[in-house]
């Protein structure tokens, strides 16, 4: 199928816009398997620099192989689309080549930042907000059990730990929590998984218990990290009654709004999905999944202003050779990282282009698509959603054929047949123990004529494999 690009196509009239919408399209792409890919990327390289043309083949060479992220059939990721305004943001930052550590040397993206962190803040309900854009909700995972350890005992920041501090997260929450925890040398095995509902989400009850064994054993509670959209069934929390443990155990609660933050822009879903954000003490957003920004656009918040700086901070003696003015708003202070890009800019021009009122389009139509994908799903003889009713902007699903275990193994085969033709691109995982095949439809670009051609192409390869 033809790359249906984009929305905004009447605007793609400058040479940069040319030039990205050349790249973008054409079939979405076929997989190549990566010892003949190998081959390919090694023979464009040499000890002979091959000047412009060399580049030319090499760019060329790339967007040939590249898979296609803003074609309307790939869904394979929690992200998917192109943005005009994305593009000209990291193009510029990338002409401009600025990093966020100084206001002297980024004196408009120190002040964006600020500003986007100000807006979130306001959103989330924490008026004091202070926060960093970061690479990735991993990332950011990791930035709120640090905030939540200094906290708990600051002391560790200079004399290393000493305690077993445990973190709490449901069963669904993502691995990256397993990462910071070995990072931070607490212990994959420190991070104790909460069993959750049917419908996903951490149940609030055997999070008291598991905080009840984790003192009885000696171990220092200190972190629960809430999932507010998990990354198979996009299951929120109940973030509220986290919150009321949290705040009766004296626990810092940080929410994983790494696909579901998005929802803060749309009133009515921040109501039923996120009651209680405003409780929370630290909370990560990635900008990059349903807002439709290129990757990575994530910002790490704190709710109250000390605990960051304290947690990111370092004595002037070790710093004085960046800030000078201890009267500029250098966010450098407030980042582990020393360089660092201006990926704030990307969301700050998709701001200036949509308004606020564009993002709670966008988030709209994402819980619209979802909702025809799922009807479709569950008015055809042959599909069936995975784990009950859609929990919110994921769509969970078999085709169904034998109604038992080999229905696994069998929609595994339709996505790969599928994804190895080029046909598209979707993704899979587990839910209720059965393999769930997924459709993200977050692509502002896809209409339901998509979904339904997506839906029917397997329906027709599950038939295909069983005739
Ligand atoms: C719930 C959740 N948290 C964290 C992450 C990690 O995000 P990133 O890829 O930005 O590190 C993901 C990734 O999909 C996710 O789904």
């Amino acid at each position: 199928m033809e790359n249906a690009q984009h929305s905004t196509e009447s605007a793609i009239n400058t040479q940069l816009h040319k030039m990205a919408s050349s790249w973008i399209q054409g079939e979405l792409g076929v997989q190549v398997h990566h010892t003949e890919m190998k081959a390919k990327v090694e023979a464009l390289v040499g000890h002979k620099g091959q000047g412009s043309e060399g580049l030319k083949r090499a760019a060329e060479f790339y967007a040939q192989h590249a898979i296609k992220t803003s074609h309307p059939m790939f869904m394979n990721q929690l992200w998917a689309g192109y943005s005009e305004s994305g593009v000209l943001a990291e193009s510029l930052g990338a002409a401009l080549n600025t990093s966020m550590y100084t206001y002297e040397v980024a004196p408009v993206a120190t002040l964006v930042e600020l500003q986007v962190v100000e807006l979130l803040g306001r959103l989330a309900g924490f008026p004091q907000a202070q926060g960093t854009f970061v690479p990735g909700a991993s990332y950011g995972n990791m930035m709120g059990l640090l905030c939540a350890r200094q906290k708990l005992k600051p002391e560790i920041k200079n004399q290393g730990l000493q305690d077993r501090l445990q973190v709490f997260v449901s069963k669904d929450s993502h691995y990256s929590f397993l990462k910071a925890a070995n990072i931070m040398g607490i212990g994959e095995s420190n991070v104790v998984k909460v069993d959750t509902d049917p419908r996903g989400r951490m149940c609030p009850k055997a999070l008291n218990e598991a905080i009840a064994k984790s003192k009885k054993d000696g171990a220092r509670p200190f972190v629960v990290g809430v999932t507010a959209g998990t990354t198979v069934r996009a299951s929120f929390d109940p973030i509220d009654a986290i919150a009321d443990i949290c705040e009766q155990e004296d626990i810092w609660m940080h929410v994983d709004g790494a696909l579901g933050g998005s929802l803060l822009f749309s009133e009515d879903k921040k109501k039923d999905y996120l009651k209680g954000i405003h409780r929370a003490d630290s909370l990560i957003f990635n900008m990059h999944k349903m807002m439709g920004v290129p990757i990575h656009c994530s910002a790490f918040l704190c709710s109250r202003p000390s605990h960051l700086g304290k947690t990111t901070g370092l004595s002037a003696s070790e710093t004085s050779y960046l800030f000078h003015d201890d009267h500029a708003p250098d966010l450098g202070m407030f980042s582990l990282q020393c360089g660092r890009k201006a990926d704030v800019l990307k969301f700050w021009l998709q701001w200036v282009e949509l308004g606020l009122e564009g993002f709670q389009n966008l988030v709209d139509q994402i819980f619209s698509r979802a909702q025809f994908a799922e009807n479709f799903i569950q008015n055809h003889e042959k599909l069936e959603m995975i784990g009950g009713p859609r929990e919110s902007v994921t769509v969970c699903f078999q085709y169904k054929h034998y109604r038992d275990h080999r229905d696994d193994e069998l929609n595994r085969s339709i996505r790969d047949t599928l994804m190895n033709q080029g046909d598209l691109a979707i993704n899979y995982g587990t839910v209720h123990e059965r393999l769930s095949l997924r459709i993200v439809p977050f692509n502002p670009d896809l209409k339901e004529e998509h979904l339904t051609d997506l839906l029917e192409k397997i329906v027709e390869c599950g038939d295909r494999l069983t005739s």
